[in-house]
């Protein structure tokens, strides 16, 4: 698998970022909450400072639950403002906006104690492509915007989008792509589809997927596909072919993987997290 890794881009998409922050208050910083740390570009943590920082650890109807929990703490304790969030059912939008409200007490405080109601807060959203920003803006915003400068490299003219509790959101959320540091990271950012599949082949992922379940959700694997213990003991490429057998696709290893993969997307096999707090030493 190689994944290309664009500075230049990067650097474009960064500087725009940069040239945004000081017109932003707070800066909603998207991330898949079935990988906390794959979906995450570190240009962020170093250009984003913390008093305006908010990870937002979106599709968290699709995560693991009780690792979405020990993320959360995970964040917590380093003292990184976090809310995990399912956008696109709608649920919890109220748990953002008073994180954004404790994040910017102090001021609000002032603008209570001196009887000044007209205030307006003002944020940006960003993250990596797919992350849901553009969802969340809608679902801010009460109404479907054109999101037209989600794009690497369009530049547009920039609005800023009336939202409820004084926020106002400008309309075009910074891009960056996640860094790919490794062949685990890009196996996990294309199976939750945030990287696009034909980067990686579909029988590299599907063994992927496979040891992934072995390891961390054996009974799910074991239900979906009626295994045997003894079928768990054996690799992801071993378990591929088994599974052909099984299903007598002749030798079409290609078809079983890609009846995995949907599986795994369609949560056929459970809520998945692919970055597990307890394999983190950061
Ligand atoms: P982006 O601007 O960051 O690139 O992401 P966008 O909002 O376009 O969302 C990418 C995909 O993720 C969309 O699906 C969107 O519906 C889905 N999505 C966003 N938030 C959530 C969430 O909280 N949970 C789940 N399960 N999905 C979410 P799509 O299939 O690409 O488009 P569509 O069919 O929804 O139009």
């Amino acid at each position: 698998m190689t994944i290309q890794w664009y500075p230049g881009h990067m650097n474009k998409a960064k500087n725009q970022i940069q040239a945004n922050l000081k017109f932003v208050d707070v800066v909603l910083e998207l991330r898949d909450a079935r990988l906390p740390l794959a979906s995450a570009n570190p240009v962020l943590k170093q250009i984003v400072p913390e008093p305006k920082r908010i990870i937002i650890l979106n599709k968290s109807d699709l995560a693991d639950g009780q690792q979405t929990q020990q993320w959360v703490r995970y964040f917590q304790e380093q003292g990184v403002t976090v809310v995990p969030l399912d956008v696109q059912h709608h649920q919890n939008l109220s748990e953002l906006t008073l994180a954004i409200e404790q994040k910017l007490a102090p001021r609000l405080k002032k603008y209570q104690q001196s009887g000044v109601r007209n205030y307006t807060i003002r944020a940006m959203c960003v993250g990596i492509p797919n992350v849901g920003k553009s969802t969340l803006l809608n679902k801010l915003v009460g109404k479907k915007v054109a999101v037209t400068g989600n794009r690497p490299g369009v530049t547009k003219n920039q609005n800023w989008l009336k939202a409820p509790h004084n926020l106002e959101l400008l309309d075009t959320p910074g891009v960056l792509w996640p860094k790919i540091e490794d062949q685990t990271n890009g196996l996990k950012l294309a199976l939750s589809g945030a990287i696009k599949d034909s980067l990686v082949s579909a029988s590299e992922l599907a063994v992927f997927a496979l040891d992934f379940w072995r390891q961390y959700y054996p009974a799910a694997l074991q239900k979906m596909y009626q295994l045997d213990d003894s079928d768990l003991k054996v690799s992801g490429s071993d378990l591929l072919i088994h599974l052909t057998q099984a299903w007598a696709w002749q030798e079409d290893y290609e078809r079983t993987a890609q009846k995995i993969i949907q599986d795994v997307r369609q949560l056929r096999l459970g809520r998945y997290s692919l970055d597990r707090v307890e394999n983190n030493h950061d």
